[in-house]
């Protein structure tokens, strides 16, 4: 699948959850389609720092990350949904980017970059209950150094404060507007 969307919130049918599925109409509805896993649901240990990823490229550990490797290979666009938790993404979502140390391996240790290649695209979707003005800085600072060693591009995000309770985005119509245009921003510029 061409566009692939994780949920890390461990709320299923949460706000992040809700978001990341107007997200996938918006694809739908730009003609293509998307795949959402939920992180949650997914055996991912955390990394180890064992370094067995910096010689071989490969992670040692042989959980679902295994496949979510294959299919981050195989994505030309990744959306990566999750709540804000102390200020931070989730731990199903830091779990899931430190085993990304295994595409920065591939990168910066073993050379194997995709320069030249079409360009990939990475994009937050985040949910949060309080409105400080940093509250998003170490989610974005996260992802956009896990994008780049996927060899991703940061192209865009969906955040909104002040939902806490399940289901309290849908109160915010811009909110799930916003979801749905990047979904079909996306499709538009998704290569076949
Ligand atoms: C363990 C935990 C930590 C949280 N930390 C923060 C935080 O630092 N800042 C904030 O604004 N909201 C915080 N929240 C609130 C969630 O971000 C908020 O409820 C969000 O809408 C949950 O999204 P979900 O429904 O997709 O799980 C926290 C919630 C939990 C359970």
């Amino acid at each position: 699948m061409r566009i692939l969307l994780l949920n890390g919130s461990p709320r299923i049918h949460g706000n992040t959850h809700i978001l990341l599925n107007r997200v996938l109409e918006g694809v739908r509805a730009g003609g293509h389609d998307a795949e959402l896993l939920h992180l949650a649901k997914l055996q991912v240990a955390p990394c180890t720092g064992c370094g067995f990823c910096e010689s071989k490229g490969v992670c040692a550990i042989d959980d679902d990350m295994t496949t979510l490797y294959e299919k981050v290979d195989a994505a030309h666009h990744l959306v990566i949904g999750s709540p804000i938790y102390f200020y931070g993404v989730t731990a199903q979502t830091k779990a899931f980017i430190d085993r990304c140390q295994v595409f920065w391996s591939r990168k910066y240790l073993l050379g194997q970059s995709r320069e030249g290649q079409s360009p990939r695209h990475g994009y937050l979707v985040s949910t949060a209950a309080t409105g400080g003005g940093k509250c998003f800085d170490c989610a974005r600072l996260s992802l956009r150094y896990a994008f780049d060693a996927m060899d991703m591009v940061f192209n865009g995000e969906v955040v909104v404060q002040g939902v806490d309770e399940r289901g309290a985005v849908l109160e915010k119509e811009e909110v799930l507007q916003a979801a749905h245009d990047l979904g079909k921003k996306i499709s538009a510029t998704v290569q076949e």
